[in-house]
């Protein structure tokens, strides 16, 4: 593999496990200098961290304001420079599609506090930062972005959301920023765990046959955020279970 981003800074959200740790894993190898984060599990972002060796833990709740100046403020005093951020950080709750009265505003408003408005609030305090470095977002979004599906209601919406704003976003950070979009399937992850009939289903309902594996996803991560005449777009990577 090459070392697209030798002495590149990238800090990626919600890194302590999943996919976010596998992209920070992924642009490690490539050569970057790391930012891991998580909000609670601490512990399990350190050790990420420590791992790689040529990476830093730094904690903050993307929902909150506070956590996120911190946190653009650590990286610009420790490193001097961001060159790509990768928004993967998120929350879900489980609700069925069709209990619409279970889908409550307060499901709605803890969900968006951290996929919609933690993201965005970081992408324009990092943006700064962003310009100085000709650099790139990578904004981790959802098939039930794009499509009528996923855990909930309000988090489909949220990642709907997500995908309308890199696209907005897009169009005017353009060129010094480039701001993408990678939206998977279905991703063996903490998150996913205890989803065992849904994973079995991938076999059937998807046409590469299983459920993605979290360096499927942050190989792609990586490759858009090296993708230099790409902004504005949304990848899904889900197997083809969009197709069906
Ligand atoms: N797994 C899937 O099938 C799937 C499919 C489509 C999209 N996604 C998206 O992929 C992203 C990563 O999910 P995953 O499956 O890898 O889940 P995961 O293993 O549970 O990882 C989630 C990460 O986000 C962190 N996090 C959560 N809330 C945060 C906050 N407010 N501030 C900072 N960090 C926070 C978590 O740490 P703490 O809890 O300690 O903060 C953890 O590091 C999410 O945006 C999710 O919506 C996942």
């Amino acid at each position: 593999m090459g070392a697209r981003f030798d002495g590149k800074v990238v800090l990626v959200t919600g890194s302590s496990s999943g996919i976010g740790e596998a992209a920070a894993r992924a642009f490690h190898a490539e050569g970057a200098t790391v930012v891991v984060n998580s909000s609670r599990s601490v512990e399990a972002g350190r050790a990420v961290a420590a791992s790689l060796g040529r990476a830093t833990y730094l904690q903050a709740d993307i929902a909150d304001p506070d956590d996120c100046r911190r946190l653009v403020d650590d990286v610009r005093t420790t490193f001097g420079r961001l060159d790509v951020l990768i928004n993967n950080a998120g929350t879900t709750r489980v609700i069925p599609h069709h209990d619409l009265d279970a889908a409550t505003d307060d499901a709605f408003r803890e969900i968006f506090e951290v996929n919609v408005f933690g993201t965005f609030r970081l992408t324009r305090l990092a943006m700064p930062l962003l310009r100085d470095s000709n650099g790139s977002v990578v904004n981790v979004t959802s098939l039930a972005g794009v499509r009528p599906t996923g855990s909930s209601i309000p988090y489909a919406a949220s990642k709907a959301a997500l995908n309308h704003l890199t696209a907005l976003v897009a169009n005017v950070t353009g060129p010094a920023v480039r701001v993408n979009a990678v939206a998977p399937g279905l991703v063996r992850t903490p998150w996913t765990s205890d989803w065992g009939p849904l994973h079995d289903a991938m076999a059937d309902r998807a046409p590469m046959g299983r459920s993605a594996e979290p360096d499927d996803v942050a190989r792609v991560i990586v490759d858009v955020a090296a993708a230099e005449y790409m902004t504005g777009q949304v990848v899904v990577v889900d197997g083809g279970l969009g197709l069906r």
